[in-house]
């Protein structure tokens, strides 16, 4: 729907701080339409934005925004509730503005996991990121335990994006188990979705699962000018404008993207983006890691992206999910190895930016998890001529 803004969305002066913002309300303010029903938008209190002087950019902000993931209704990060009416607590932090508020106690409440369920049909709204009461929140809790200093909006991105589990889930769960054994109590353990954040501060916020021995890169410090989200993220379009990139690299879009001078991937091919090498190292990872419930775990597996939780067993190795009930069987026969392995792997995809917000982790994360299965694979690491 194309969303014609007027500038009297801006005139709309009461401004509900804090408010739940009625993203909901189908009325920003088309054109023609009533400018008042519920005060859509909640405007900043206080800071840089002064609502009267800056009435332009306000309506392409809406606009932008509107047409964002951020404001997307029908999407499932979004919908995955409506049977309930309801969000969870937990979820509602980042699944909804309402929920965010909560969290961080804008809303005047105390702050932590709110204490009731929030209702359904909130977006990402206004209100999630211009609210005065967030330049208080100077730390993010990551998944890790970590702590992290925050400054000013970065505070609502690194709360949404960061995961929902952190290597530690993964050892705490095969500790003490033989690395090759399945075992009927492990299921694979999820990262969750869009985690830029925490790849982004790379092994300093350790959602990867770390091998011993080894070590990790930490936040990917990148070049000053692109050292924060909104650096390369328009906050409202959430897009990546490549032009900001042209300053130091070359091409035509992110993708193409190379400063390094070796090729990760075995390829020797270094005329492609950094992503390709990624892209490629993670697609081997997974072939070994099916190749490997089938010889090592003995149940053949099958991922499938688009339901959770992703690992189906198929011990037919008919390449179909098993069926039971009418369902498919989810992957029961899980070792440590392959947790690990299959969790590294998760993470790194779940953050199609893995290449622009931390290339050296993804590619550590990747290279460890291929290493580990390739001793009981009788993978010749050598002959893969990968580099860490
Ligand atoms: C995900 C966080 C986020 C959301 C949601 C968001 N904004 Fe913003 N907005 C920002 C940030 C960050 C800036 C500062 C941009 C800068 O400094 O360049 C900003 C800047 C602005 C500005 C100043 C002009 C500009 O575009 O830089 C206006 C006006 C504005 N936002 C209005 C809105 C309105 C209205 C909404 C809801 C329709 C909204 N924003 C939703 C993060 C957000
Ligand atoms: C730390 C923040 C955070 C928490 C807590 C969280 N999520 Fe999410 N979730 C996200 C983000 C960010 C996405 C967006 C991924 C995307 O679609 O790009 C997402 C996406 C989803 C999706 C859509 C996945 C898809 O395939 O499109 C579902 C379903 C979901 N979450 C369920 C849940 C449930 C259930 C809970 C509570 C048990 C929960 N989430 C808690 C951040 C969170
Ligand atoms: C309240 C939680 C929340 C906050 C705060 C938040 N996001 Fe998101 N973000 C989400 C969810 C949920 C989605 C997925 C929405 C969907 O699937 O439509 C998402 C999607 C995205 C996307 C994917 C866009 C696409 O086209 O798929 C980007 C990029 C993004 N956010 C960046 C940011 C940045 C940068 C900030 C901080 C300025 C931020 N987000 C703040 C929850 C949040
Ligand atoms: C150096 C620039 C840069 C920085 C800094 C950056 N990103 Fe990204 N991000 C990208 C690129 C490039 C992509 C790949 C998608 C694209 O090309 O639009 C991406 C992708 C994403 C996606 C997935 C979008 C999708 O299509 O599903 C999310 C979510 C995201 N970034 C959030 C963040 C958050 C949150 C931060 C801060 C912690 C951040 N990004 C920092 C450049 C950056
Ligand atoms: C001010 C200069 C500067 C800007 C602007 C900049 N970068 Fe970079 N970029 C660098 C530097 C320097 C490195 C190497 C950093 C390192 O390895 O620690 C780098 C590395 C990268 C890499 C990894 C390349 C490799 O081979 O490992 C990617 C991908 C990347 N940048 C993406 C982006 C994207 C996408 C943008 C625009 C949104 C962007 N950069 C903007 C300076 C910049």
């Amino acid at each position: 729907m194309q969303v014609r803004l007027s500038v009297h969305v801006i005139g709309v002066g009461a401004i509900v701080a804090g408010g739940i913002l009625a993203a909901s309300t189908p009325s920003i303010s088309q054109e023609g339409g009533a400018p008042d029903a519920g005060v859509p938008y909640v405007l900043p209190q206080s800071g840089p934005f002064n609502p009267e002087d800056i009435a332009i950019e306000n309506s392409q902000a809406i606009t932008d925004w509107y047409r964002s993931a951020h404001a997307d209704q029908a999407a499932e990060a979004f919908r995955h509730w409506d049977a309930d009416e309801e969000i969870r607590p937990v979820c509602a932090v980042c699944h909804s503005g309402e929920g965010f508020r909560a969290f961080h106690g804008l809303d005047g409440s105390a702050p932590g996991i709110p204490d009731k369920p929030i209702p359904t049909g909130g977006v990402v709204d206004c209100g999630t990121c211009h609210n005065a009461g967030l330049s208080k929140v100077n730390e993010i809790a990551f998944p890790s335990g970590l702590m992290h200093p925050v400054e000013g909006v970065e505070a609502a991105c690194l709360t949404c994006h960061q995961g929902r589990t952190a290597g530690v889930s993964v050892a705490n769960a095969v500790a003490g188990k033989n690395d090759d054994q399945p075992d009927p109590e492990l299921s694979f353990i999820n990262p969750h979705y869009a985690t830029a954040a925490a790849t982004w501060l790379g092994g300093y916020a350790a959602a990867g699962f770390h091998y011993e021995g080894q070590t990790y890169s930490g936040r990917f410090f990148h070049a000053r000018p692109v050292s924060t989200c909104n650096s390369c993220h328009d906050p409202h379009s959430l897009k990546v404008e490549f032009e900001t990139c042209l300053t130091c690299h070359q091409g035509t879009e992110p993708s193409d993207i190379r400063i390094s001078r070796q090729s990760y991937d075995g390829s020797g091919d270094t005329s492609v983006g950094i992503k390709r090498d990624i892209d490629n190292n993670a697609a081997l990872l997974l072939d070994m890691v099916r190749e490997y419930a089938a010889d090592i775990a003995g149940v053949p597996l099958v991922y499938d992206g688009n339901r959770h939780p992703y690992f189906f067993a198929d011990a037919n190795g008919d390449a179909m999910a098993d069926q039971a009930e009418g369902r498919p069987v989810v992957y029961n026969a899980w070792t440590p190895r392959m947790l690990r392995a299959a969790y590294n792997w998760k993470l790194v995809t779940a953050d199609p930016g893995n290449f622009a917000h931390n290339p050296p982790y993804a590619l550590e994360l990747l290279y460890d998890a291929i290493a580990d299965l390739a001793g009981p694979l009788g993978v010749d690491m050598e002959r893969l001529n990968l580099l860490r």
